[in-house]
């Protein structure tokens, strides 16, 4: 089984293997099918009236991207992020049903964590917004040293706020 880690949009490592276009196409998928009356629901109702290689460049303006994990070309985790000067949010991080509860999510946010760190320019990140138990648990573990990572972190001010400090 092949499995790969790849990243688009507002991270600095776009690893040339990448499928681009499976991830343009899963980007676009849940851009066209979010939860109903979610912040990027209202946000992006536009959305409707435009084509698909439209919807995709203004995501891409917009500073959306996300770090997918695929086995053989299927996604089994997401993380979808976006961001704003030199914050960025996660606001979405799913792992399939049958994949549950073997360390993936865990596994992608350290990453993503890292990834963040590595690119210049962003000082503060935003696990999500701390109204879910398993991600609220996740951001707890990750300021309290349990995601090992090789620098250091802060709790930054609000729910879900980490610095990362270099
Ligand atoms: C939440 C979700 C991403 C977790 O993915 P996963 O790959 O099963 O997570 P992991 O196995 O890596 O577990 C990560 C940690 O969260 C904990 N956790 C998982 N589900 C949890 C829950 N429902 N409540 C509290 N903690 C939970 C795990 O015990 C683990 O903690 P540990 O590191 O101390 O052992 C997954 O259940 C999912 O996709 N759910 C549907 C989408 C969703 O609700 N996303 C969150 C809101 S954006």
């Amino acid at each position: 089984m092949v499995t790969q880690i790849v990243r688009t949009n507002g991270l600095i490592d776009i690893e040339t293997t990448a499928s681009v276009a499976l991830m343009n196409n899963y980007l676009l998928h849940w851009a066209r099918n979010p939860d109903p009356g979610s912040w990027f629901d209202w946000m992006t109702f536009w959305r409707h009236w435009v084509s698909d290689q439209t919807l995709l460049h203004w995501l891409f303006r917009l500073r959306y991207g996300c770090q997918l994990l695929l086995e053989d070309e299927n996604v089994v985790s997401h993380i979808f992020h976006q961001r704003h000067g030199d914050e960025l949010h996660l606001f979405s991080i799913f792992t399939i049903e049958p994949r549950q509860n073997e360390g993936i999510a865990k596994r992608m946010l350290r990453e993503w964590l890292v990834t963040a760190w590595n690119t210049p320019g962003i000082n503060k990140v935003r696990i999500s917004a701390g109204n879910d138990e398993a991600v609220a648990h996740m951001y707890e573990s990750v300021l309290s040293g349990a995601y090992h990572l090789p620098f250091e972190v802060t709790r930054g001010n609000g729910p879900g706020w980490v610095n990362l400090i270099r």
